[in-house]
């Protein structure tokens, strides 16, 4: 199955506006020459327009790091897929492990969010994952179960054609500590599996399922040399153009 791999870098909390631009030219620089693989940068929501600016001729796609899954109404400080859609948006990560965990995000308000994603034409980025203890009392399958369960229910395949899921362990963000590439690849298969007991087999063998947790340029290879790891999401490693270049460009084993 040929998925086109996905190396995406999520800049949560960090640089304003003029950083970000400034990160994402060079960016663009440094990837002009890359083939055969998508590249997206989230930035913080007020860099977005004048990201979109700058990158708009590249092979840079910009995505969002949130929604929320109302059209429009009183809502304070929230911000809709129609208004990201038309800021340049493409991709729109959603269920962030920050955001289940400070902003209390739900696997309900997950399929909500992938609903209005869906509507709007942008693709969601669905970041499941276990926590450390979910792990050591070994629910992470059911965790993940339930996340994918409540998170796509009522959708049909035809309509998530541009789904990404990104495997999250939470113990393994922003800790140096990645999972190994023997157990993403693990988790990654029993992903695929479960999509496919949910949906069908195609669907399953389509969807790009990518991993995030201290991606590195030295890890990266041994990552995507893996049937099942289609991609990545980068936190911290993706803020330096000149390092997350080196992701982007990792060695292809595969
Ligand atoms: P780090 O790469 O900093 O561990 O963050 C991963 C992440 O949360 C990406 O969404």
């Amino acid at each position: 199955m040929n998925r086109i791999p996905l190396i995406a870098g999520n800049w949560k909390m960090f640089k304003t506006g003029s950083q970000s631009v400034e990160t994402a030219l060079s960016l663009a620089e440094l990837s002009c020459d890359v083939k055969d693989i998508d590249i997206m940068i989230a930035p913080p929501f007020p860099a977005l327009a004048l990201v979109n600016e700058k990158i708009r001729a590249s092979r840079i796609h910009l995505g969002a790091q949130n929604l929320f899954y109302e059209k429009a109404g009183a809502y304070t400080g929230e911000v809709s897929a129609e208004m990201l859609k038309e800021t340049g948006v493409s991709y729109v990560i959603i269920g962030h492990s920050e955001r289940r965990q400070y902003f209390g995000e739900t696997n309900e308000s997950v399929c909500r969010k992938i609903r209005a994603a869906v509507d709007s034409a942008l693709a969601p980025v669905m970041c499941i994952g276990e926590t450390e203890d979910e792990k050591k009392e070994e629910k992470t399958f059911y965790v993940l179960d339930k996340q994918i369960e409540n998170g796509l229910k009522g959708f049909r395949s035809d309509e998530l054609s541009d789904l990404v899921i990104a495997y999250e362990p939470v113990w393994a963000i922003g800790t140096g500590n990645s999972a190994t590439p023997d157990q993403v690849q693990q988790v990654h298969r029993y992903i695929r599996t479960k999509i496919q007991k949910f949906f069908n087999r195609k669907f399953a063998e389509e969807t790009r399922i990518i991993y995030g947790g201290s991606v590195k340029p030295d890890n990266i290879s041994e990552l995507m040399a893996h049937d099942d790891v289609d991609g990545a999401l980068v936190g911290g490693a993706s803020l330096d153009a000149d390092n997350f270049i080196k992701i982007i460009k990792y060695n292809r084993m595969k």
